[in-house]
C-alpha cells in the first residue's frame, strides 16, 4: 500500500531454511592416520571434533539441492515461486556454468534467475544482502539464497594446517517480500584484496596455469592449482579483528546496540576466533551460536547450516535479533543484523508437498527430454535429410507468401 504517494516500506524476510551434510564423518582421530596431528591438538586449537566429507555421489549442486528443498518445505512455496537463486560458493561444479543453474533445473524453478557469487567463507552473508535488496527494492519477491561447498575436493590431504579444518555441506534460506517490518536491517560488506596471498585457491585464470608444471608440488612442497593454501596466524589475526568491526558496524547501522542482538550466527572457522571475538567484544560466548565441533569449517555453507541448527532446534525465536558475521578469503568479510520474524510451519498441507514433489519429478524429466530433443536438432541438422528438410521448409514459406506477382 503506498502512503503520501510514496510506495509502501518493503522488508526481506527469510521464512524457509534448510541444510544437508554429506552422511560420512571425519573424525579427529581418522585424521590423525593421514597427517601428523592429535585428537587433543585440534580439539584444543579448533574446537572441531569431526567433520562430513562428500561422497562419491555426492557434489556441490547436490548437497545445495537438498538444502534448497528443505528450505522450500519451511516456507511451503513451490519452486516455480522462486524469481532467483543464488548459491555462494568456492567449491562450484564448473567454472560454468553456475552451480545456481544446476539446482535451478533441478528444482524445476523454471521463472527463477540463477547464479553463483564467490567471495569465499562470507559468500552466504554477500548473496543473502544481494538477493534482500533486490527484494526491497521492489525488483523481486522471492529468492532462494544457498552456501553450498565440498572443500575437502580442494584440500591438500598433506597439509596438516589445513586438512583438519574444513567439511563439507550446504545451507539454503527462502527470502519473501512482506510489508511486516522486520528480516534484513543492516548489511556492511569489505574487502581487502592485498591479503589474496593469505588465503588462496589458483585455477584456469591465474599464471600458476600456464606454468608448464601446474598442479604439481612447487619448490618441492605443495601442489599449487585447484588447492587450497592458508596462512592460519595470519587470517586468525585478521578474522579477531574483523568480527568485532564489522558486527558493531552493522548493529549501529541498524540503530541498535550491542545488548539487543539475541544471537550471533558466525562464520564457523575456529572456536577460539568465536571465543577471542566475544572477548574482544565483551560479551559472553554463549550468544554466538556454534556447531563447528560437528561439522567444521563449511566455508560459505557455515553460517547457513548454524542457522538452520539453531532456528530448528528452538534458540531462535520469532521477533529476536541476530547478526550474522563472515570473514574469509580475498580478503573479505562482512555482518548483517536482522530480525527474525517467523516461526516453523507445524507441517505444510499435504497437497503442496505433492505438488512440490510433482514439479521435481517434473523438472527431472524435462531436464532429460529437453537434452534429448536438442541432441535430436543437432542430429537432423547434421544428417542427408538436410537438403530434404530445407525444401520442404522452402515449400512452406512460398505457399505462405503466396503467388509471386
Ligand atoms: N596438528 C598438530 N600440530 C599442528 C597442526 C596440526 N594439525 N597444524 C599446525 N601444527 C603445528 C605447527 O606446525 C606449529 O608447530 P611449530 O610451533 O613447531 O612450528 C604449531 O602447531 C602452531 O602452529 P600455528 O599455525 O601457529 O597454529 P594455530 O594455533 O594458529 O592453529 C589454525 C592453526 C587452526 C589453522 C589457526 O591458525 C586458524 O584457525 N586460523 C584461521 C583459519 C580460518 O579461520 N580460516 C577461515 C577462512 S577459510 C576460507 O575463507 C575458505
Amino acid at each position: 500500500m503506498a502512503t503520501n504517494g510514496q510506495p509502501a516500506p518493503r522488508y526481506a524476510h527469510i521464512v524457509g531454511w534448510g541444510m544437508a551434510v554429506p552422511e560420512r564423518v571425519l573424525t579427529n582421530l581418522d585424521l590423525a592416520a593421514i597427517v601428523d596431528t592429535s585428537d587433543t591438538w585440534i580439539q584444543e586449537r579448533t574446537g572441531i571434533r569431526e567433520r562430513r566429507i562428500a561422497g562419491e555421489n555426492e557434489t556441490t549442486a547436490s548437497l545445495g539441492f537438498q538444502a534448497a528443498r528443505q528450505a522450500l518445505e519451511v516456507a511451503d512455496m513451490l519452486p516455480t515461486q522462486i524469481n532467483m537463486i543464488i548459491v555462494a560458493t568456492s567449491t562450484p561444479e564448473h567454472i560454468f556454468p553456475s552451480t545456481a543453474s544446476l539446482i535451478q533445473d533441478w528444482l524445476g524453478a523454471s521463472w527463477a534467475g540463477a547464479f553463483d557469487l564467490s567471495a569465499a567463507c562470507t559468500g552466504f552473508i554477500y548473496a543473502l544482502n544481494m538477493a534482500a535488496q533486490a527484494i526491497i527494492s521492489g525488483s523481486m519477491e522471492t529468492a532462494l539464497v544457498i552456501g553450498a561447498e565440498t572443500m575437502s575436493r580442494l584440500l591438500d590431504w598433506e597439509d596438516r594446517g589445513t586438512c583438519i579444518i574444513f567439511g563439507d555441506g550446504a545451507g539454503a534460506v527462502v527470502l519473501r517480500a512482506s510489508d511486516i517490518p522486520g528480516g534484513v536491517l543492516s548489511t556492511v560488506l569489505r574487502s581487502d584484496g592485498s591479503g589474496f596471498d593469505l588465503l588462496h585457491v589458483s585455477t584456469v585464470g591465474s599464471l600458476d596455469a600456464h606454468v608448464p608444471d601446474a598442479g604439481l608440488p612447487r619448490d618441492g612442497t605443495r601442489p599449487t592449482m585447484h588447492k587450497m593454501y592458508m596462512n592460519g596466524r595470519e587470517v586468525f589475526r585478521f578474522a579477531t579483528r574483523v568480527i568485532k568491526d564489522s558486527l558493531l558496524e552493522a548493529v549501529e547501522k541498524a540503530g541498535l546496540t550491542l545488548q539487543d542482538i539475541d544471537w550471533i550466527v558466525p562464520h564457523q572457522a575456529n572456536q577460539r576466533i568465536i571465543d577471542r571475538a566475544a572477548k574482544n567484544l565483551g560479551i559472553p560466548s554463549e550468544r554466538f551460536y556454534s556447531n563447528l565441533a560437528r561439522y567444521g569449517n563449511t566455508s560459505s555453507a557455515s553460517i547457513p547450516l548454524a542457522l538452520c541448527e539453531a532456528v530448528t532446534e528452538g534458540h531462535i525465536q520469532p521477533n529476536q535479533t541476530l547478526a550474522l558475521v563472515g570473514f574469509g578469503g580475498g580478503l573479505t568479510w562482512g555482518a548483517m543484523v536482522l530480525q527474525w520474524g517467523v516461526t516453523a510451519p507445524q507441517e505444510p498441507p499435504t497437497i503442496n508437498r505433492w505438488r512440490r514433489k510433482v514439479v521435481y519429478s517434473f523438472a527431472r524429466t524435462r531436464s532429460r527430454f529437453q537434452r534429448t530433443w536438442r541432441r535430436l536438432g543437432r542430429l537432423i541438422v547434421r544428417s542427408p535429410l538436410r537438403p530434404l528438410l530445407r525444401r520442404l521448409d522452402r515449400n512452406r514459406n512460398r505457399k505462405q507468401d503466396g503467388p509471386s506477382p
